[in-house]
């Protein structure tokens, strides 16, 4: 899950990384009250506060989503100006109220997980700012890279190792090792994957401060963690939510046909399997991934097709499985309860289901199902026969609508 700037820097408030006063706006009339709010401490200074997007995506300054206000009054215009804006897709809701910081250097600041040397690595540099990405490219040794083990972490000497490393100047070097160890603390103790600072500015009066903050929370923590206040509910699609309630690996897709298989292995496949069959048929996709797992009960089938048949945009259902824990009869019967429960609810099964049932019981499986005799369900014996066929159920669907 990634962060939005202003919840960034609340977690970095928490652990002591120094960062500019600033509060959140969904309005241009609150933005000015917050600017009001400032100026009050502020003795004329300017600019006064800096107007920042709350969008989650890179390269907000270049496209206009960070804005200088010298006065309440342009706060409130500049405010007006960035809510609403498009950058890269993402609609701007609110902006994050800062106050201007006298910036003398700007630098750059990561920890982030290298999968593939399987460690920490600090990423440093002297040259930070909204360039980076053009640092990065043209002149990469100017961007330090620096292993960090996971048995040792961060102290002050590794902080210091890392900020020289990057080819800070020596006055900025302690402000910027302190931080870098509180920094290190939010990535361990927040089960963080990615912690990135651009800019770290050094002040005019030396101190060091985190002027943007970009953080991405590793999900597989949720568990351990108390992020419920960083929930985005607006962002999440309400079947995956619903999905995800009911402990089920579903991913929504844009397509036609309905796919329900165990292992992600084998959904993968079935998703291939069936775009490469829909080609004959017009272009027919996949409408969702959806994964039921190994020693699948029935309860989860029905909560599968339960969710998958939600999806308006799905014509018809590809069941595939492939028994190893989960057999086969467990999941026809799961077929069977799932459809008289929708029905129960009334809100019964319309859309022809494919059901390839191989492993585990198979036989069983196929007779449970032949014997309830379901008008809609239809069994292919093979994978590629059940794809084309659901394929063609979908494409006849969506041409007969
Ligand atoms: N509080 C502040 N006071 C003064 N200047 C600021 C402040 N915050 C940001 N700026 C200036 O605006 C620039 C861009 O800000 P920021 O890094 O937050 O956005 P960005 O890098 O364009 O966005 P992103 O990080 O999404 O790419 C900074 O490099 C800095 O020069
Ligand atoms: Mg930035």
């Amino acid at each position: 899950m990634d962060l939005f700037e202003y919840q960034a820097k609340e977690l970095f408030a928490e652990y002591g990384v120094p960062i500019p006063r600033g509060k959140v706006a969904a309005s241009a009339a609150e933005a000015r009250q917050i600017a009001e709010e400032f100026a009050a401490g502020n003795a004329g200074a300017k600019p006064l506060v800096v107007i920042k997007a709350q969008v989650k995506t890179g390269g907000r300054g270049k496209a206009g989503g960070v804005k200088l206000a010298d006065t309440p009054d342009e706060a409130e215009d500049k405010a007006a100006a960035i809510l609403g804006m498009d950058i890269k897709g993402h609609t701007v809701h609110t902006v994050l109220v800062a106050e201007d910081t006298d910036i003398a250097q700007e630098y750059y600041l990561s920890f982030l997980v290298d999968r593939a040397e399987r460690t920490f690595l600090s990423m440093c540099s002297v040259e930070g700012g909204v360039e980076i990405e053009e640092v990065a490219r043209t002149h990469p040794e100017a961007l330090a890279k620096i292993p960090v083990s996971p048995l040792t972490g961060v102290d002050r000497a590794k902080a210091l190792e890392i900020v020289r490393a990057g080819g800070l100047p020596v006055e900025a070097q302690e402000g910027a090792a302190q931080l870098a160890e509180r920094l290190w603390a939010v990535f361990t103790d927040e089960d963080a994957t990615l912690v990135e600072v651009n800019p770290l500015v050094y002040t005019g009066d030396g101190r060091v401060v985190a002027l943007d903050a970009k953080v991405t929370l590793d999900d597989n923590a949720a568990f351990r963690q108390e992020w419920g206040s960083f929930a985005d509910p607006a962002a999440v699609d309400p079947l995956e939510a619903r999905a995800k309630a009911r402990h089920l690996n579903y991913v929504k897709l844009d397509g036609a046909v309905g796919i329900i298989g165990n292992g992600a292995g084998l959904v993968m496949s079935t998703l291939d399997v069936v775009a490469y069959a829909g080609e004959e048929f017009g272009g027919v996709r996949p409408a969702n991934f959806l994964d039921i797992g190994g020693g699948a009960s029935a309860e989860v089938m029905a909560n599968g097709l339960d969710i998958v048949l939600s999806d308006p945009s799905v014509r018809s259902v590809l069941v595939n499985v492939f028994g190893g824990i989960t057999s086969c009869d467990a999941v026809a019967n799961g077929i069977v309860s799932a459809m008289a429960l929708l029905a129960d609810r009334g809100e019964p099964v319309r859309h022809p289901i494919v059901v390839r049932l191989d492993g585990n019981n198979a036989a069983q499986g196929r007779a449970i199902l032949a014997e309830a005799n379901l008008p809609l369900v239809e069994q292919v014996a093979t994978m590629d026969d059940a794809a084309r066929r659901a394929a063609e159920l979908a494409a006849a669907a969506v041409n007969g609508a």
